[in-house]
């Protein structure tokens, strides 16, 4: 049985990758495990999980970012936390935040990186009439989705694609590399 190490997932909103992460963390030699998820919306439908899965989980407002991120340490830290998934957590952290963690912050991104940086990536993926776009795993450093790149892979944009159908397609690939990229960061 590996040590597995005490993990956090941050969220904003429905927490799939989330679910992902769960239902591989609970593997015998997955390496990590989420003894915290903290949400910025109180109504972020992955709250659910934490409940569904007897994981701690904490809302706090990121109305005031410094408030936010100091609460977020204090219960890091309490919970003696080592390791941090962003999946889905829509807010940018501080430099500072993300120096107290480095490499040790990850994010899953809905874009082949470093393409479509940022907000609304389907739409201007779409736009671009880009033959492929995808989702990406990595490391989280002070600058926008530009840390190094653990994982990516890579979908087909068809004729008739809408956001909506691209962005189910995207997902499904993100909840299969968020878990081999945790994998493969501790192998
Ligand atoms: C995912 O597509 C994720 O890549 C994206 O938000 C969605 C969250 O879905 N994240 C970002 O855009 C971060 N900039 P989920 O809550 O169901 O995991």
């Amino acid at each position: 049985m590996v040590k597995k190490i005490k993990s956090c997932v941050f969220i904003s909103g429905n927490g799939t990758n989330l679910h992902s992460i769960i239902k591989r963390s609970r593997d015998y030699n997955f390496p990590i495990k989420i003894e915290l998820i903290i949400s910025n919306s109180l109504n972020a439908k992955g709250l659910k999980l934490a409940k569904k899965y007897g994981i701690p989980s904490k809302f706090f407002s990121s109305n005031y970012k410094e408030k936010f991120e100091r609460d977020s340490l204090h219960e890091i830290k309490k919970r003696k936390i080592k390791f941090i998934c962003l999946a889905g957590f829509m807010k940018i952290l501080s430099e500072n935040f993300i120096k107290k963690f480095n490499h040790k912050i990850i994010n899953i991104h809905p874009s082949l990186l470093p393409k479509f940086k940022g907000l609304n990536t389907h739409k201007r993926a779409l736009k671009s009439n880009a033959k492929y776009s995808g989702c990406t795993v990595h490391y989280v450093s002070p600058k926008l989705d530009s840390g190094k790149i653990i994982l990516q892979k890579k979908v087909l944009i068809s004729k008739n694609e809408t956001e909506n159908s691209l962005k189910r397609k995207i997902l499904v690939q993100e909840h299969k590399i968020y878990p081999q990229s945790i994998i493969s960061i501790f192998r």
